[in-house]
């Protein structure tokens, strides 16, 4: 008779194989979606200084990226814009000929399987660098509305198979579903950007996109990193207006909150693991402080272990090389 009462935990992690028997959470290359940064001009391939391993590219050097994602296995592209002009009004954005309705024409012509997300902001567009128009300092909500539904049923008509809203004005998606369908796109559906933060991970972003706000700060329309029940709210009113997808951004530093919108939501839940978490581990991996393979893999599991069915990362082609020739 056995009289040891505590319990042997590790008779399960006594080999590999006997560890990926049990394994609860594991990345799959088709949960993750690629950001690219399209920019006007020719033959550029530019380095984003804040974000090692990450370009803009101009339309005609985009084929040696999407080449490499479609090898990779990867799915999914998220587009964002760099314009050559910007105005009070953001016109670039709802352009039928813009960077972001041209870069779709061009990866669904050549690459028609791969999911184009697209975008819908005017920060990038907006000469004041806001998500919406402005009245003097303050962003207005309703304003904004319109020019975000047209910048939406451009980016439909120019290809794009899914419509990611990341502008936080109130409202957005019941606007933005509301166009979509008069125009004739009841297919096309909307990763909200349900849950967006205030967030100092955005940083290097700004540089990519070049879209860094002029005065003040998104505080008025992102939300405060400090509230919980917040993002619940925000969560469910995008539910009741039609929303696809919940995205949940910054991740990392929110992984409580992905676990509640999972909780209480039945919609895919999408973690953004945004600029500032790639950048953190980027810098520390470059000096030779941790293991960036070892280190970003945690930090994608703990992700879908927290409840992100997807994930938006810049590390998405780094992951899917390591996944597919891991032990
Ligand atoms: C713009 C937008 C931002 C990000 C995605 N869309 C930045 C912001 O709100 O300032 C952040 C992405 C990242 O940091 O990787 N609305
Ligand atoms: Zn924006």
């Amino acid at each position: 008779m056995n009289e040891l009462q505590f319990k042997r935990h590790r008779r399960l992690r006594q080999s590999a194989n006997m560890r990926a028997l049990v394994r609860e959470t594991i990345l799959n290359v088709n949960d993750f979606i690629y950001p690219i940064f399209a920019v006007e001009g020719e033959n550029i391939k530019q380095e984003v200084s804040s974000m090692p391993g990450v370009y803009q590219f101009s339309l005609d050097r985009l084929q040696e990226e999407m080449d490499e994602v479609v090898s990779l296995g990867i799915k999914s592209v998220l587009l964002f814009g760099i314009p050559d002009h910007k105005d009070a009004v953001g016109t670039e954005a709802y352009h039928s000929h813009g960077i972001v309705q041209e870069a779709t024409r061009f990866i669904k012509q050549h690459y028609p399987d791969v999911l184009v997300v697209a975008d819908t902001c005017l920060c990038e567009y907006t000469d004041h660098g806001h998500c919406g128009v402005i009245e003097g300092e303050k962003v207005l909500n309703d304003a904004s509305l319109d020019l975000l539904v047209k910048t939406a049923v451009s980016q439909a008509e120019a290809g794009a198979d899914i419509i990611a809203p990341s502008n936080m004005m109130d409202g957005f998606v019941v606007a933005i579903r509301k166009g979509l369908d008069e125009a004739g796109f009841e297919d096309v559906p909307i990763m909200s950007y349900a849950v967006k933060y205030a967030s100092a991970f955005y940083g290097p972003f700004r540089d990519a996109a070049d879209s860094a706000p002029q005065f003040g700060d998104r505080k008025s329309y992102q939300m405060d990193p400090a509230n919980r029940l917040e993002a619940l709210r925000e969560a469910e009113s995008d539910v009741e207006e039609g929303a696809d997808f919940l995205i949940v951004k910054p991740t990392l530093s929110y992984l409580d909150i992905v676990r509640d919108v999972r909780n209480e939501f039945r919609l895919p839940v999408v973690g953004y693991n945004v600029s500032g978490e790639y950048s953190l581990v980027k810098a520390a991996a470059l000096n030779g402080w941790v293991d960036e393979k070892t280190i970003v893999l945690e930090m994608l599991t703990s992700m879908k272990r927290a409840g992100c069915d997807l994930i938006i990362t810049y590390f998405a082609k780094d992951v899917a090389r390591w996944i597919s020739n891991s032990d």
